[in-house]
């Protein structure tokens, strides 16, 4: 028996098969259920027990190995078997993989653009670092005035000419800072341009604020203009209006408070029936049934002189609104900070069409 299990040894150690089949054929001959192993333990039943203590030992050692060697082939062969399928199918699906989706800011501000895009309303933009004349001077923000402070501003040191990250001739006023609305956009298109102007300016803006879950030092708008002959507040009103049914459907009432802005005269804040409770009263209108979405107004003439255009034949109105309360209000998101934090686990709730 001894003599047996050396010969087995020295054929499995030389076996090397050529395909799978061959290895199927091993196993069967090795350890099928009437293979050799099989034999040799109905051999081994009927040696002494002097010959069982030594061949028990060699027996089991042989067996592991005839498995072993077994076992390896097969990952091998099988491994072969999954390259080979990929190989020759090239047609077959492709792994899926993850597309993510868009920020609910961005998915807000799409819908804001689309809105006024079908009332003939083109995108524009501007810088983010902005001077002073394009963030107050123009807009009828007198240096010194106490309306300067109504927006917490970072301002920048002028860099040197080399590094000066605006336009040559654009620095009036000397100062620099991060843009702490939207209007600059609409003072820069207003400067470059001839009426009628129809635009609205997305873009983030910067304020100097404690952060908080109801403030950050970032939040980002979309303002409008509208610049021609005989535009009026009724205009104003009827687009609003218009913008409102569209976004947050029909039916949604709207409300103007007189307010006060330097580059707009007169000028309005517009709160709308909350989207909550639809104005019973509930914790994000406190208690009110209105919530105020945006400020606006019919441009200040100064405005349009010192954009160098004639306020006797021109007239227009503006608007702007942070697109964080915008989407509060579709989505009651309770802190703003969850905007700015990339957490997937809050992002991944927002599902869009991109694909
Ligand atoms: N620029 C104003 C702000 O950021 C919003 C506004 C724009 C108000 C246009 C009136 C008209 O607070």
């Amino acid at each position: 028996m001894q003599e047996q299990i050396d010969q087995y040894t020295t054929e499995i150690e030389a076996f090397s098969p050529a395909n799978a089949d061959e290895l199927e054929a091993f196993r069967i001959k090795y350890l099928g259920t009437k293979g050799l192993i099989k034999d040799l333990f109905e051999q081994f039943k009927s040696t002494t027990p002097e010959e069982k203590r030594t061949l028990g030992k060699v027996l089991n050692q042989f067996k592991q190995l005839a498995e072993g060697k077994y076992q390896l082939l097969k990952e091998h062969f099988d491994s072969q078997v999954t390259k080979a399928t990929s190989q020759q199918d090239l047609t077959l699906p492709g792994e899926g993989f993850a597309v993510g989706s868009r920020h609910p800011l961005s998915l807000v501000r799409n819908e804001i653009i689309d809105i006024f895009k079908r009332l003939g309303f083109v995108v524009a933009e501007g810088p983010e670092i902005e001077d002073d004349w394009h963030n107050f001077s123009a807009l009828n923000f007198p240096e010194e005035h106490p309306a300067r402070d109504m927006q917490d501003t970072f301002f920048i040191t002028k860099p040197d000419d080399n590094t000066n990250p605006l336009p040559p001739g654009e620095g009036r006023g000397g100062a620099y800072a991060l843009r702490t609305h939207t209007s600059s956009v609409q003072v820069r298109m207003m400067e470059s341009g001839k009426p009628p102007f129809r635009a609205i300016m997305p873009g983030r803006v910067y304020r100097n604020e404690a952060i908080s879950a109801r403030a950050h030092c970032f939040f980002h708008q979309v303002e409008g203009l509208y610049v021609d002959e005989n535009v009026s507040f009724a205009d104003l009103k009827q687009t609003l209006y218009h913008f409102v049914q569209e976004l947050y459907g029909e039916g949604t009432k709207v409300r103007f408070r007189p307010s006060y802005f330097p580059f707009t005269e007169p000028s309005a804040e517009m709160d709308i029936s909350c989207t909550i409770c639809k104005g019973a009263g509930c914790n994000m209108c406190k208690y009110s049934g209105y919530v105020e979405i945006l400020g606006c107004g019919m441009v200040d003439p100064n405005v349009l002189e010192n954009c160098g255009i004639d306020s006797k034949k021109y007239t227009g109105f503006a608007f702007g609104m942070g697109i964080e309360r915008i989407t509060n209000l579709k989505y009651v998101i309770r802190d703003l900070r969850l905007f700015s934090e990339n957490d997937v686990r809050f992002l991944k709730q927002f599902k869009s069409d991109i694909v």
